[in-house]
C-alpha cells in the first residue's frame, strides 16, 4: 500500500489579480523561501518548480504555447504544466505542484515529505 501524500496548502494571495504575471501570462514567486513559477493560461492557474530541469533556465522568462505548455526560455523544451511531462521528447520531468482557487484566495499545495526535502 502506498503511503498517502501529506499535503500542506499555502495562501498565494486573495485573487488571481493579485498576483504579477507578466505579459506572457507566467509569474516567479516565492514560498517557503523557495521560487516557483505560476502560468495563467486562459484564467487556468499552474505551478511548476521556477527552474528548468534541463540547465535551469528561468521559465518565467519563457512563455505557454496555444496548449498551455510552458516553453523554457534558454533552449525551448517544452513542458506540460498539468502533468510535469516533456512534450518536446528530450527526457526531462518538471517539478509542478496543485493549485486551488478557493472562493477567498489562491493556494498551491506543497508535498510535505518530498517537498520540504526540496525545499532545503
Ligand atoms: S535550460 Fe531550459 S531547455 Fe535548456
Amino acid at each position: 500500500m502506498k503511503p498517502s501524500k501529506n499535503i500542506t496548502w499555502v495562501k498565494l494571495a486573495d485573487s488571481i489579480e493579485q498576483i504579477p504575471f507578466n505579459e506572457n501570462g507566467l509569474a516567479e514567486i516565492e514560498v517557503k523561501g523557495k521560487k516557483i513559477c505560476l502560468a495563467n493560461h486562459h484564467n487556468n492557474l499552474m505551478a511548476c518548480t521556477s527552474k528548468c530541469p534541463h540547465a535551469g533556465g528561468a521559465l518565467s522568462q519563457g512563455y505557454l504555447d496555444a496548449l498551455g505548455n510552458i516553453v523554457c526560455p534558454i533552449h525551448r523544451y517544452k513542458f506540460n504544466m498539468l502533468t510535469g511531462r516533456n512534450v518536446s521528447g528530450e527526457g526531462y520531468y518538471l517539478k509542478i505542484f496543485s493549485i486551488e482557487i478557493r472562493e477567498d484566495a489562491v493556494f498551491i499545495g506543497l508535498e510535505e515529505n518530498k517537498m520540504f526535502n526540496w525545499l532545503k
